[in-house]
């Protein structure tokens, strides 16, 4: 392939078709951007009680997230050591020893048994065949050095040097506290409704988060949810009609960015498909006296959607929820959806969450259709020999973007916008030539101790 700044031209918008489609760039993904971002792993949900894991997924690699018996959670690699047996073949589960089937060695989740959980604890004939020579603290399993716990949320870093997770948001979390925190803004206040959806879609990971990251321009492809009236804002459809105080933010140097809305929710969240039932209504009426209450006068933020660099997204106003995006290969990747409710909200609202939610989004949900088609026919139509050679073309807004003066580092360029794009793809260039977090995160420093487990938040 083509030197980066060959294949992301910041200056007129250009982005070849190459990075969706490559194999060589994909490798280059994988060991330059996946690992060393924060990635989103669990929610706390996945695993309440001491011993609970569930397996997930960083890059190409599966890991098992898991809480250990003190209760701190740790995100091991998924191979044995000896010789790469995947150690756990479910998907969640509680355990305090893990043992690999293919020779049998084990490893504890447990401090008293071991120093550090996810240590080697037990080999079949150690003392015997092994003559007591092999020395188990050095065969544990690979652990990612940096955890995070944040508002029920999991995230992880292959690498050390990585900065700390507040520094990665920047203030682009306050939008993802938003998501987080209760509808009345109560800190951390979600919980997940159900399980997980985990489904392939045949198209390059990044064009969902692109889309995430603030493209209204295709609210085009999403008539149906406003022909069967489902749109959260209730709209027509027509973009004549999108509010004043709704724009793209995007932070530049972070390489996150969220459709946003000033000034700061300052009507209850309305959905006309909840208006025909009185609790449901009445609750989120509720909320949001709760909200000015605790706020005042204070400005808060409120935002719609937007996407975490490099592959989760998240929507803050109904429908709430994660969205994740695993590479697979150049042109295919797994995408996961977690549904959030307000954890004390009454049985009504949960149920009214879980069957709008289920309409709106996921492999069955209208929206996610109308992308995933999208994503996926693009991602083919660049495969060919000719069509790969081709850029596309995102100038949309360029040179229009203002700064934003209450939030750090961030710019905001207008409801129909590629800026967010732009800066999407300029910081996956900056990983992709970047030697290390010293060139991507000036002043992160050294990461702590690798053993560290999370504190939780
Ligand atoms: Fe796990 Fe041999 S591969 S014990």
């Amino acid at each position: 392939p083509k030197p980066i700044d060959e294949l992301i031209v910041q200056e007129t918008g250009l982005v070849s078709r190459e990075i969706f489609v490559d194999e060589d760039l994909f490798k280059q993904e994988l060991s330059h951007v996946f690992a060393r971002a924060w990635l989103f792993v669990a929610h706390e949900d996945q695993i309440v009680k001491n011993g609970d894991y569930v397996v997930s997924k960083m890059g190409t690699d599966t890991v098992i997230v898991t809480r250990d018996m003190e209760g701190e959670v740790h995100v091991l690699l998924n191979t044995c050591t000896h010789r790469g047996m995947r150690l756990c073949r479910n998907d969640m589960g509680n355990a305090r020893t893990f043992s690999c089937p293919y020779h049998g060695w084990s490893y504890s989740m447990d401090g008293r048994i071991v120093e550090t959980p996810g240590d080697l604890a037990g080999v079949p004939g150690h003392a015997t065949y092994y003559h007591g020579e092999l020395d188990k603290k050095d065969w544990g399993l690979v652990r990612a050095p940096r955890v995070k716990v944040y508002k029920r949320t999991v995230w992880a870093s292959w690498d050390p040097d990585a900065p700390e997770f507040e520094d990665y948001l920047g203030d682009m979390r306050q939008y993802l506290d938003f998501a987080l925190d209760g509808r009345d803004g109560s800190p951390g206040n979600n919980e997940m409704i159900g399980g997980i959806l985990k489904w392939r879609v045949p198209s390059n990971w990044k064009f969902a988060p692109e889309n995430f990251i603030g493209d209204n321009y295709h609210d085009i492809s999403h008539r149906s949810v406003d022909l069967v009236g489902i749109n959260p804002s209730g709209g027509t459809g027509r973009r004549d009609e999108e509010p004043d105080e709704v724009t793209t933010l995007g932070f530049p140097k972070l390489g996150h960015g969220v459709i946003g809305e000033m000034p700061y929710f300052e009507e209850p969240e309305f959905q006309p498909q909840w208006q025909g039932n009185p609790e449901v209504a009445e609750y989120y009426r509720r909320c949001h006296e709760q909200r000015v209450e605790r706020f005042g006068d204070q400005p808060r933020v409120s935002m719609t959607v937007g996407t975490i660099f490099p592959n989760m997204s998240f929507h803050g106003r109904q429908p709430r929820t994660i969205a994740v995006f695993h590479p697979i290969s150049p042109t295919e990747m797994e995408m996961w959806r977690i549904f959030l409710v307000d954890r004390d909200a009454p049985d009504a609202v949960k149920d009214m969450a879980r069957h709008y939610h289920l309409s709106y989004s996921g492999p069955g949900g209208l929206t996610e259709s109308d992308d995933m088609e999208n994503w996926s026919y693009a991602t083919d139509s660049s495969r060919g020999e000719i069509s790969r050679s081709i850029y596309f073309n995102y100038e949309m807004g360029l040179g229009h973007a203002r700064e934003v003066p209450h939030l750090e580092g961030a710019v905001e360029n207008g409801v129909f916008t590629e800026e967010n794009a732009r800066i999407f793809y300029k910081r996956w260039a900056e990983f992709m030539k970047a030697g290390s977090w010293d060139e991507l995160h000036p002043g992160a420093g050294p990461g702590p101790d690798r053993r560290r487990a999370a504190e939780p938040t």
